[in-house]
Formats: structure tokens, C-alpha cells, sequence
């Protein structure tokens, strides 16, 4: 076993997360759909709020060929609420290419729509067990911060705990504005941003989010929940954000009408 404090922080880290990592419905399989449905869903949105979206969508969708057969609209209309609505065409437009031609090798996962270095990592990682890393800004914050020369890797056969543990270290205690170092971390011992009182500063700044309030992600939003609602909205109560709304294929036009993307078909 290897005396490098780095490998036995993980080695920690992973006793604790299996002692008191919560038991997520997406931690409870290795199926790759599952995955990447709550991946894709977690970049943006807390867990709390992922969940019954997560569980409504699997069982409704359980495998990639359920959601192909169906329009976009109604990938979009069940994201309602989950925001960055995008997310869900992406979803809709990889399930289409795995349902026609199967998954691409780990290796080629970026091929999917939508599917950037993250969540290629996480799919690699949570899917199919093989030793990496996804770094999303909350690992990259814990890495920033506890391992500053670099994440160690993961013991043999642990990337997946590991992975799973630092998403809970980053979210519970690492966390940006109010870390909870004394507040039982269980890396707080050997922490050299702790140790240094320096773990403000130690802070990879994440991208802010513009305000909602007032934004053209608001008014889309708007759009968009009418069209879930009611199946259609009227273009001209927000030409400007219609407009966007049909650039991106996240709806579509009938007359002075929107409708939901793909309906028409
Ligand atoms: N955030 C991103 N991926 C996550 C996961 N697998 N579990 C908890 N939070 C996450």
C-alpha cells in the first residue's frame, strides 16, 4: 500500500464515502442511458431538485430507444423546470444516435451530442468503472484546494467511489463560499488549504450565472412553459425570445404560433 499522503487521503475518502455516501437512484446502476441521463441533468441543477425529474424521466424513458421515438417537444416539455432546456435536446439527439447505432466506445463518447470532456469522463467513470476522473468545478475545487499537486488516481478497482465521494466532498463540505472544514470533513486532517487558512482563496471560480430575473433565459422559460402547458404559445407575446427559441430547434413555428419542437412531424 502506498505511504504517499495523497493515496491514503483517497484511500480515506473512499472508507467514508462507503460509510456515509447517500445512496442516489443513479449510484444504484452502471447502465450508461442511466448515467448519462443524470449526468446531464446534475451539470446545472442541484441534487435535491434532480431527483424526481431523474426518476419520472427513467421510467418513462428506461432505455435510449424509448426517447428517440418520440418528438423533441416532449423531451423538452419534461425538462419544464429543469432550466437550460437544451440539455434535453441533446439528450433527445444522443438517444437517437445510440438507438441507431448503438454506443460509441468510451473513448469515442464525445461523439454524442452535447457530450463535452465532462460528462464523457463521467460516463467512463460511473458507467463503465475505468479509472478517471471526472472533474466538474466542484472536484476541481476539492483538487485545487486538497490536492494541489494533483489528483493521486484512484486504489485499484475504487475510480468509481472515488468519482462518486469527491461530487459528495465537493457538494457537503469542500464547498465554495462556505466550506465546512471543521464541521467534519473527513480530509480536513493533512489539508494544506485548511492548514494555511487559505481555502477562501483556494476557489477555481466557477461561471457565474447571469440573473435570471429580467433575462431572456426567463422570458424563453416563459415560452417554453406555455408550450409544455398548453402545447402551443403565441409568438408575438415574445417575438424576441420565440425567435431564439426556434434558432435552437428548442421549438417550433405554426403560423403565429409555437409549437413544440418536432410536433409537426
Ligand atoms: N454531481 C454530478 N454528478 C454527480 C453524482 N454522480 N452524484 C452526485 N452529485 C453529482
Amino acid at each position: 500500500m502506498s505511504a504517499d499522503p495523497s493515496a491514503q487521503a483517497v484511500r480515506k475518502l473512499v472508507r467514508w464515502f462507503r460509510d456515509e455516501g447517500p445512496d442516489l437512484p443513479w449510484r444504484r446502476t452502471r447502465d450508461r442511458w442511466a448515467v448519462l441521463v443524470s449526468e446531464v441533468m446534475l451539470q446545472a441543477t442541484p441534487v435535491a431538485r434532480v431527483l424526481p425529474y431523474y426518476e419520472t424521466w427513467m421510467a418513462r424513458w428506461p432505455r435510449p430507444g424509448h426517447l428517440a421515438a418520440e418528438p423533441v417537444g416532449e423531451a423538452i416539455a419534461a425538462w419544464q423546470g429543469l432550466g437550460y432546456p437544451r440539455r434535453a435536446r441533446n439528450l433527445h439527439a444522443a438517444a437517437g444516435v445510440v438507438a441507431a447505432h448503438g454506443w460509441p466506445p468510451p473513448d469515442r463518447y464525445r461523439d454524442l451530442p452535447g457530450v463535452g470532456a465532462y460528462t464523457a469522463d463521467a460516463l467512463r467513470c460511473f458507467a463503465d468503472e475505468l479509472p478517471v476522473l471526472p472533474e466538474d468545478v466542484n472536484v476541481a475545487r476539492v483538487i485545487a484546494r486538497r490536492f494541489p499537486d494533483g489528483w493521486p488516481g484512484a486504489p485499484r478497482g475504487r475510480a468509481w467511489d472515488a468519482g462518486q465521494a469527491m461530487m459528495d466532498l465537493g457538494r457537503e463540505f469542500c464547498r465554495a463560499r462556505a466550506p465546512r472544514c471543521d464541521d467534519g470533513c473527513p480530509l480536513r486532517s493533512g489539508c494544506p488549504a485548511a492548514d494555511a487558512g487559505v481555502v477562501h482563496e483556494v476557489t477555481p471560480r466557477g461561471r457565474r450565472q447571469a440573473r435570471y430575473e429580467g433575462s431572456m433565459r426567463q422570458r424563453r422559460g416563459f415560452l417554453l412553459r406555455a408550450l409544455a402547458e398548453d402545447g402551443r404559445a403565441r409568438v408575438d407575446a415574445d417575438p424576441e425570445a420565440a425567435e431564439s427559441l426556434l434558432a435552437e430547434g428548442l421549438a417550433d413555428r405554426r403560423g403565429r404560433l409555437l409549437v413544440p419542437a418536432g410536433s409537426g412531424r
